[in-house]
């Protein structure tokens, strides 16, 4: 999926969800603390959400303490996607359905276009699902606003599982 990526000496991803608050600060966090232990490529790891709503604010309480319990450091205030990503990122990875059509919605070529997954996508156990077919709500990260920690701790784990197989595929 990412054969144009290999072997470049730094890679631009950006994360994406609706808020900016929840999911996509989480993937950012947990995608910078693993690509800083790669070494090589360098991951520059940001996020942003698809809406207005909490632009300039933290992350959530109960994202930052689910990444924090698991052993990963990162700050993060949120910001709104801006089609200027399409120049400033290798890659946009997006949390679920609405997210990525709203991205896509703002490309303007087929190479930018290209640059937008879901994050899913990456995951080995869920290689075979075709994210352009309805079975592709199966590559979602479910949005856990308003839900306790525990919806929190099920994204982060989505996540976990997702960057792992990212990395698998630029360090290939
Ligand atoms: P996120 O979650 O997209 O994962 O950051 C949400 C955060 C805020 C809202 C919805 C989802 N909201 O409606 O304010």
């Amino acid at each position: 999926m990412l054969e144009k990526l290999r072997g470049k000496d730094e890679i631009r991803i950006e994360m994406v969800c609706l808020g900016n608050v929840c999911r996509s600060p989480m993937a950012a966090a947990v995608l910078d603390n693993k690509g800083a232990k790669l070494g090589s490529p360098k991951l520059i790891v940001s996020s942003s959400g698809t809406s207005r709503y909490h632009i300039g604010e933290g992350a959530h309480k109960s994202s930052v303490r689910t990444w924090e319990a698991a052993g990963y450091k990162y700050h993060h205030e949120a910001k709104q996607f801006s089609p200027a990503s399409f120049r400033e990122q290798d890659l946009i990875l997006c949390m679920d359905l609405s997210n990525r059509a709203l991205v896509l919605t703002a490309a303007k070529s087929a190479e930018e276009k290209a640059k937008v997954f879901l994050l899913r996508q990456f995951d080995l156990a869920l290689r075979g699902i075709d994210p352009t077919s309805r079975a592709a709500e199966e590559l979602v990260v479910p949005d856990p606003w308003g839900s306790g920690i525990d919806a929190f701790e099920e994204v982060l784990a989505l996540i976990e599982s997702a960057t792992d197989g990212l990395i698998a595929e630029l360090v290939k």
